[in-house]
């Protein structure tokens, strides 16, 4: 705004002037001219104006009520997992729709009652501006003056002041909103995902044993969780990969368990065959050197950055690749990170054949799987 070479009210005509005189004043020291400039409702009170605004609270309503529903069901809705068959499956399956519906119409409520009530109740004037060089001067008291009557007319005409229906349901909207961002980071500590199980879970896959020296074989999933299909040695073609689950012979007539096996985050591995003339290549890891059974090499499959599935392997780099953040694994160098945001190796399975010519898990795996947790070492 500039005032240079205008003819400018003293601070005492200033200070006597009303609301609507400094919007003109305002206006005429920015070289605005209003045009147009009337009233959304010049009649008070129709039905047309009451209409519209129940129109906007309906809007801030379902916004203020799908935030509520956020919070309830971040907070109460049964998210631990629960295997196929078991009760209470489908409410789980239904924990992170409901976190996206809920959060998205309180979002879209928001916005539609926001652009209605600007449509309806905000002025639409019609202003025309001569074009101002004076850009970068600071601002005078009379530019200040202006400044805020100007807003404070925006305001007063919007009619906010009088609209408690809108006042208040905007009001519920935005609480519930507000609730839900403190909700988000504070549930996690409300909840505890481990309470009931052993302390050491973390520290534990399926791949353990259940008594010492079981077998648990590599079983690849064939599309019927039912079937038990085991991997051979000679089932993978040089440079080849495939994912198995683990597989005790306990699970054989337990529907339940042979389901489970292929929906718990914990258990996918990456079981890789590589070529003849890349595995002479490998560097294996202090501790690690007899985990590989021949060419074949079991990387776990969640990632340790913060947990996709790094499925992905390129047979001719033999870099494992995780198609979230784009981290990189090495398959020749124990699965050590070699780009993007990981740090930590993919931990590897120790395997090697039975008796039957089934490849089987050593142990489980030596250190956790996946992303790092505060007490952990490795
Ligand atoms: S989860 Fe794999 S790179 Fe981020």
């Amino acid at each position: 705004m500039s005032s240079e070479g205008q003819n400018l009210p003293s601070d005492a005509e200033l200070a006597e002037m009303d609301r609507d005189q400094l919007v003109k004043l305002g206006t005429r020291l920015d070289g605005v001219e209003l045009v147009d400039y009337p009233e959304p409702w010049p009649v008070k009170g129709t039905r047309a104006e009451k209409r519209a605004e129940r129109m906007v609270a309906l809007w801030f309503t379902i916004a203020g009520l799908a935030g509520l529903g956020f919070v309830v069901s971040l907070i109460w809705w049964p998210w631990q997992y629960k295997a196929p068959g078991e009760s209470g499956t489908f409410l789980y399956s239904l924990y992170t729709p409901m976190l996206g519906i809920t959060l998205g119409l309180t979002i879209l409520g928001l916005g539609i009652g926001v652009i209605l009530y600007t449509k309806r109740f905000v002025p639409n004037e019609l202003a025309v501006q001569e074009r101002n060089d004076g850009a970068g001067e600071g601002s005078a008291e009379i530019d200040k003056k202006t400044i805020v009557a100007q807003l404070e007319d925006a305001g007063s005409r919007s009619t906010i002041g009088r609209r408690s229906l809108v006042k208040r349901t905007v009001g519920l909207a935005g609480g519930a909103l507000g609730l839900g961002g403190v909700a988000l980071p504070v549930a996690s500590f409300i909840k505890s995902p481990w309470k009931g199980k052993p302390e050491d879970t973390l520290w534990h896959t399926p791949w353990a044993p259940e008594y010492p020296g079981e077998p648990v074989y590599l079983r690849r999933y064939t599309g019927d969780s039912h079937t038990i299909d085991l991997v051979r040695p000679e089932d993978l073609d040089a440079g080849g990969m495939e994912t198995v689950f683990p597989f005790h012979e306990s699970e054989r007539n337990d529907p339940e368990r042979l389901a489970e096996t292929f929906v718990r985050s914990d258990t996918p591995v990456m079981l890789i065959r590589l070529r003849p003339e890349d595995a002479a290549r490998v560097i294996k890891r202090k501790g690690q050197e007899d985990f590989n059974f021949g060419e074949y090499y079991a990387y776990s499959k969640v990632c340790t950055h913060v947990g996709c599935p790094a499925s992905l392997f390129e047979q001719r780099t033999n870099r494992i690749l995780c198609p979230c953040h784009q981290s990189q694994f090495n398959a020749l160098e124990y699965g050590k990170p070699i780009f993007g945001p990981a740090t930590r190796a993919l931990p590897q399975l120790p395997i090697t054949v039975d008796a039957q010519g089934y490849l089987v898990a050593r142990s489980d795996f030596i250190e956790p799987i996946g992303p790092a947790f505060w007490e952990r070492k490795s």
